[in-house]
């Protein structure tokens, strides 16, 4: 589904990303992990059309997206969410779903003025989809809750229901789980298998809790210092040499198995 190859970005001298070369299958929910500092974010902005690579092309199923903007990758169906949380704090819960732009004929004002009726029935379709997907991550208690009043982990709940409002092919998720607790930590990463099952999601992953990745990831992808070290099953990861080299030489904590 995504193919990048050979993908270049640097920040002055500092090679963030260093030639590196990936794919992520459709279908599939793959891991990215590796220390701090290991380019990952970059990567993904790279990919999300933030940054432009100093070299290196990326696909969507064979269409070349090297280059565009994110708003062109969302409607192609790339979306992400960021490593902190961009909720509108001021907003509802429900208002923020319904405010993922999704073609809405509000907009155009030529339908607002005269077209009243139309614009209706599309709001309350949008509102119907986005009650829908709040049942989904079973924040159906929250609905009417200030987005800014909410915990860490449902806000990125609502991060994943925002994806959730348009046609996502392929999404990316930044560091779901940083300073999330474990309960609704897991309930992040069903409502991720649920979408990857039931509506078929592709998912691309940086995380850097562990346990998230062995429940959740297959294959990991593993960087380091702006290259790709190693990739396979978390399995193999987590006893590759390699891996654990990278992780401990920079004074990161690995769990022992
Ligand atoms: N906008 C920027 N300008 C300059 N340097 C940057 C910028 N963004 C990232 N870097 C540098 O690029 C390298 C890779 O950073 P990046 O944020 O991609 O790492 P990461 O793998 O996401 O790390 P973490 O796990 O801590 O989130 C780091 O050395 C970082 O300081
Ligand atoms: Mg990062």
């Amino acid at each position: 589904m995504l193919k990048v190859q050979n993908i270049n970005k640097y920040f002055g001298g500092l090679k963030a990303v260093n030639n590196v070369t990936l794919k992520v299958n459709q279908g599939s929910i793959t891991g990215l992990i590796g220390p701090n500092g290991a380019g990952k974010t970059t990567l993904f902005n790279t990919i999300a059309g933030v940054y432009s690579p100093n070299s290196g092309e990326i696909f969507l199923e064979d269409n070349n997206i090297t280059g565009l903007k994110p708003h062109e990758l969302f409607n192609l169906g790339i979306l992400r969410t960021f490593q902190i949380a961009h909720e509108f704090s001021s907003l509802t819960v429900l208002e923020n779903l319904m405010m993922v732009p999704n073609k809405q004929l509000g907009e155009n004002l030529i339908y607002a003025w005269f077209k009243n009726s139309l614009v209706k029935k599309q709001e309350e379709e949008i509102r119907a989809k986005a009650i829908e997907v709040i049942d989904f991550l079973n924040l159906s208690h929250l609905t009417q809750e200030l987005a800014g009043n909410l915990s860490g982990g449902q806000k990125k709940l609502l991060e994943l229901g925002r994806t959730m409002m348009v046609d996502s092919k392929l999404v990316l998720l930044d560091e779901v789980g940083a300073g999330v607790n474990r309960t609704l930590l897991n309930e992040i990463s069903d409502a991720i298998i649920r979408l990857n099952k039931e509506k078929n999601y592709t998912f691309f992953v940086i995380e850097h809790d562990m346990d998230l990745i062995e429940k959740i990831c297959d294959p990991v992808i593993v960087m380091a210092e702006g290259s790709v070290l190693f990739e396979g099953k978390f399995a193999q990861v987590k006893s590759n040499e390699e891996v654990i080299e990278a992780y401990l030489g920079r004074g990161m904590k690995v769990k022992k198995a």
